[in-house]
């Protein structure tokens, strides 16, 4: 066993390794985080190998005042004989070189296992509270599907199927809300309506008037045209972007705003309030919202924390945007359906 420092010709084992060990996130370049700790000279990155094979890892750095590290992995199939003591050693003693006093690093308190093992080898829970602000003055987070695109447009609708088959049960839910609801005839506006699955329940299921598929993608607004066949004759598909400012505008007023799985594609979680805000120019007096989309929990490590609001966020930010008998519908999935009525008077 030997511990070195990486070389970039590590970065392939290196990458392959902390996929392994779950210490990626889908959003952060793994490969820039190796370049920039080697290219910086006041950051490392330490590997353990053995028989040629990088099997641990820890990356220290030192700010000038305390000592930090990150990504410290052992491969699982090594995992339980020391190494990670050991790379935590190798990462202290480099820092010691450096001129660090005191070493810090995060850990998630819900990550019982790894705090155990920080507690066994000296380490002590700091009475602090991590506050952060972004400096970059976009910290919108890029969407990994161009959905302009038609093959990308095509391939997320395949991929949704398989991967969320729950989803009927939502349409199901918000049909029959619908329905609960309201006798007459219904005009109805869908945000991010995409391929037109909810809106083909809908209109099946429920008296509907007139449906507007509202969506920013051509492509998307084509594959609803062909999905909702003859349903199409009370649907109109509205080619507009949900992040303009004026995109609500000029638009007449509906009984109804439905969204699926589309308000996360703000891209940013400090957006909603403000698109939630400018919905209820397009509802009318005790119009109602039904919004669904997928929350954020501490322990799924896919989904990004500034994209998603959790599930307590969701209900408490449709209050604070003016809506009122906020009630959660369905919850699967990781995905949650609330009803809301929008209050008028302070509008
Ligand atoms: C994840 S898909 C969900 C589609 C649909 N609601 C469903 O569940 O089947 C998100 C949809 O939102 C649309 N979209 C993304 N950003 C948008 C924006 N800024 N304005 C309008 N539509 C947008 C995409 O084109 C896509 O159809």
């Amino acid at each position: 066993m030997n511990i070195r420092t990486a070389t970039i010709n590590d970065t392939k084992a290196i990458m392959a390794l902390w996929k392994e060990t779950k210490l990626t996130r889908p959003w952060n370049s793994i490969e820039d985080d190796i370049k920039r700790a080697l290219a910086t000279p006041t950051s490392t990155l330490l590997v353990m190998e053995y028989k040629s094979h990088v099997i641990g890892t820890v990356m220290p750095g030192y700010d000038g005042h305390r000592g930090w590290f990150y990504y410290l992995a052992v491969d699982p199939l090594y995992q339980g004989n020391g190494f990670g003591k050991q790379l935590v050693h190798a990462a202290e003693e480099w820092l010691k070189l450096q001129g660090a006093p005191k070493v810090l690093l995060m850990v998630r308190k819900s990550n019982e296992s790894v705090v155990n093992f920080y507690t066994n080898i000296g380490y002590e829970e700091n009475n602090v509270m991590l506050v952060g602000k972004w400096l970059e003055e976009n910290v919108d987070v890029p969407s990994p599907i161009n959905f302009h695109n038609l093959a990308e447009a095509e391939e997320w609708v395949i991929n949704t199927k398989k991967k969320r088959p729950y989803r009927h049960d939502f349409f199901i839910a918000f049909a029959q809300e619908i329905n609960a609801n309201f006798k007459n005839p219904v005009t109805i506006l869908e945000i991010g309506s995409g391929p037109g699955h909810l809106a083909r329940h809908i209109l099946e299921n429920c008296n509907v008037k007139k449906y507007m598929l509202l969506d920013f993608s051509a492509p998307m607004n084509e594959i609803a045209r062909n999905h909702l066949g003859n349903f199409a004759n009370r649907a109109t598909f509205l080619k507009r972007n949900f992040k303009a400012p004026d995109w609500y505008k000029n638009l007449e007023k509906v009984d109804i705003v439905v969204t699926l799985q589309a308000v996360h594609e703000v891209r940013h979680k400090k957006h909603i309030g403000n698109l939630f805000k400018q919905l209820r120019h397009v509802l009318r007096e005790d119009g109602m919202l039904l919004y669904s989309d997928h929350y954020y929990t501490e322990d799924n490590r896919n989904k990004h924390p500034e994209l998603y609001l959790t599930l307590d966020e969701q209900s408490a930010i449709l209050t604070k945007s003016g809506f009122h008998d906020v009630e959660l519908l369905l919850d699967k999935g990781e995905m949650a359906l609330y009803r809301a009525i929008i209050k008028t008077e302070n509008l």
